[in-house]
């Protein structure tokens, strides 16, 4: 069979999805995974893994560097990649939502300024309901920007809720519920349609073990 090429989001996502990967016979030595190695074959030699952020994740796969990816689906609502999404993988269970200052309720404002990492996903929710935002880009530890004065809310996404809550912030409003997804190159999927058909049944076969039914909501 063809050999394929998988992209893993890095950080909070790569952990559970290598366990996933690992279930579905893809599974990398322990001595690979410790190496600082940011692309590694797996054991049957049939399989290569590229860690990468995890917004590059559908860069690599639209631009058929990878064959396929692993992640969250609120990379891909951000993401304008034009690739498959075959499985819903059922990990990486969040949610992204506004959320403001719990002393101070979000109106009164003529234009509202969002601090966020996902400015288009911004950009539309606000836009749909017709009221004028200031998106200020942020690239990490958005929940500090309503304390500091940066912004009035922001858009980002909450696991356990404690982010939020140590920084006095409280959910307004959910934009989308989010696990992590599947994805695959276009020709991949013609070209390589055996293997890429494989790696779906056997994943599948897992996600449906494990109970993970996804509730994700489209916004
Ligand atoms: C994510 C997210 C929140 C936090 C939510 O950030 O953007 O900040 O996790 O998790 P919680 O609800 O369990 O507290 P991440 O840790 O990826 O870091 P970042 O803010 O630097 O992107």
């Amino acid at each position: 069979m063809q050999k394929l090429t998988i992209a893993v989001a890095k950080g909070r996502l790569q952990t559970e999805a290598l366990d996933l990967l690992a279930r579905a016979g893809l599974s990398v030595s322990s001595e690979m995974l410790a190496s600082r190695r940011l692309a590694v074959e797996d054991e049957s030699g049939r399989f290569r893994f590229i860690f990468v952020k995890p917004g590059d994740v559908p860069v690599y796969v639209e631009h058929g560097i990878a064959d396929c990816g692993v992640v969250g689906r609120d990379v891909l609502l951000e993401s304008e990649a034009d690739v498959l999404q075959p499985l819903t993988l059922g990990i990486g269970r969040c949610r992204m939502v506004v959320a403001a200052p719990s002393d101070m309720p979000l109106s009164g404002y003529r234009v509202l300024r969002v601090a966020t990492k996902y400015p288009r996903v911004t950009a539309r929710h606000f836009g749909l309901r017709g009221l004028s935002v200031e998106i200020i880009p942020l690239s990490g530890s958005v929940e500090v920007a309503p304390l500091l004065g940066l912004a009035d809310c922001i858009v980002d996404l909450v696991e356990t809720g404690r982010t939020l809550r140590d920084n006095g912030l409280v959910i307004v409003e959910v934009i989308a519920e989010s696990t992590a997804r599947l994805v695959i190159n276009r020709a991949s999927y013609q070209l390589k349609a055996e293997a890429v058909a494989h790696l779906i049944d056997s994943l599948s076969e897992i996600v449906a073990q494990g109970d993970v039914i996804s509730s994700e909501t489209t916004p």
